[in-house]
C-alpha cells in the first residue's frame, strides 16, 4: 500500500485495542480494491474519548469503527444515530458524511448475513434460542427481528435481564409483527433449547479453556444449528458437544468478517470483498 496525499483514513477506537485483527482485514480489502484508503488503530482511553470523536471531522477521517468500552459512551458525540443503533443502544461504525458524524451497528447484520451468506441458512420463519443478555445479544436479536424470525427467546443467568430485553425489543419493533419474544432464566430453558431451530452463545462463557457449559448439552438434537460468537478458540464447548449430538455447528469468525464487510460498504460504497477480508484473517 502506497499512502500519499490524497490517502482517505478509517481506523478503529478501542481500549486495549492491540488484538483488533480489523486492521489486517479491512487493509486487504483496500489493497485488494486498489483503494487508496488506509485502516489504523487508534489506542483511545475513556477520557480522550469525547476530544476523538470531536477530531475526526478536523482530521477530514472517512469513519471509524468502535469497541469496548466506547460502544455506548460514543453514542452522545454524534450527530445522527441510525434506527438499528439507536434500538441496539450501541455504535461499532461511525461514518463522516456531508460532515455529520452518523452512527450505526453492523454487528448483528454481520451476524445474519455470515448466517445466510456463507452458510445457506434461513432465518425467516424459524425459532431462536440466544443464550446471554448483553450488547452483542441486544445487535443479533434485532437483526434477527429485521430478518423475520418466528420467535426469539433469550435465555440468560440473569433471568430479569432476559426478560427486559425481550420486552424492550417487542415495543420498540416487533410490536406490529407476528412474532413471540420472550426472556427466562437459563435453568428454565429446556423445553425452549429443545425446540428451537438455531441455538446462539452470545455470551464470554466458552472463551477460556476451564469455561463450563452454560446449558445441558443433551438438550441439543441433530438438524438443529448451533452457533457461537467466540471465534478465539475456534471451536468452543458448546460447539463441540452440539457436533457430536449431530447438530451443525457456526462460530464467530463470520460474524467478524461480515460486520467488518458492512462497516466497509458504509464507509466506501462498494461491495466488500468478502473472502479477501476472510482469508486476512484466517
Ligand atoms: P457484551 O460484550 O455482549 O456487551 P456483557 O454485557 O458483558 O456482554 O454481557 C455478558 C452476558 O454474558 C450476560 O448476559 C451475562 O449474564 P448476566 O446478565 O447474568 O451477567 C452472560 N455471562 C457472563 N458470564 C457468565 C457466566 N459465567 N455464566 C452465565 N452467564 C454469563
Amino acid at each position: 500500500m502506497q499512502i500519499n496525499g490524497q490517502t482517505s483514513v478509517v481506523g478503529i477506537i478501542g481500549d486495549p485495542v492491540k488484538h483488533s485483527c480489523s486492521p489486517q482485514m479491512h487493509n486487504a480489502a483496500f489493497n485488494h480494491l486498489n483503494l487508496n484508503m488506509v485502516y489504523i488503530p487508534f489506542h483511545v482511553r475513556p477520557e480522550s474519548l469525547g476530544e476523538t470523536i470531536n477530531g475526526m471531522k478536523a482530521l477530514g477521517l472517512v469513519g471509524l469503527n468502535v469497541t469496548v468500552p466506547h460502544k455506548i459512551e460514543v453514542m452522545k458525540y454524534l450527530d445522527e444515530i441510525s434506527p438499528a443503533a439507536s434500538v441496539i443502544g450501541a455504535v461499532n461504525t461511525i461514518h463522516v458524511k456531508d460532515n455529520r458524524l452518523i452512527g450505526d451497528n453492523t454487528d448483528g447484520f454481520g451476524f445474519v448475513r455470515a448466517l445466510i451468506e456463507d452458510e445457506g441458512i434461513t432465518i425467516a420463519g424459524k425459532s431462536v434460542v440466544i443464550l446471554g443478555s448483553g450488547g452483542s445479544t441486544r445487535a443479533i436479536g434485532y437483526a434477527l427481528l429485521k430478518n423475520g424470525v418466528n420467535r426469539l427467546v433469550f435465555c440468560n443467568r440473569t433471568a430479569s435481564k432476559a426478560e427486559e430485553l425481550a420486552k424492550e425489543l417487542l415495543e420498540k419493533m416487533a410490536k406490529t409483527q407476528d412474532v413471540f419474544v420472550a426472556g427466562m432464566g437459563l435453568i428454565n430453558s429446556m423445553t425452549e433449547i429443545t425446540q428451537a431451530d438455531i441455538l446462539i452463545n452470545t455470551t464470554s462463557v466458552g472463551m477460556k479453556p476451564a469455561d463450563p457449559l452454560l446449558i445441558d448439552p443433551s438438550w441439543i438434537r441433530k438438524g438443529q444449528v448451533v452457533c457461537d460468537i467466540i471465534y478465539s478458540p475456534p471451536q468452543t464447548l458448546l460447539l463441540q458437544e452440539a457436533e457430536k449430538r449431530g447438530a451443525r455447528v457456526v462460530n464467530g469468525l463470520g460474524m467478524l468478517v461480515h460486520q467488518g464487510a458492512l462497516s466497509f460498504e458504509i464507509w466506501t460504497g462498494r461491495s466488500a470483498p468478502v473472502e479477501i477480508m476472510r482469508k486476512a484473517i484466517g
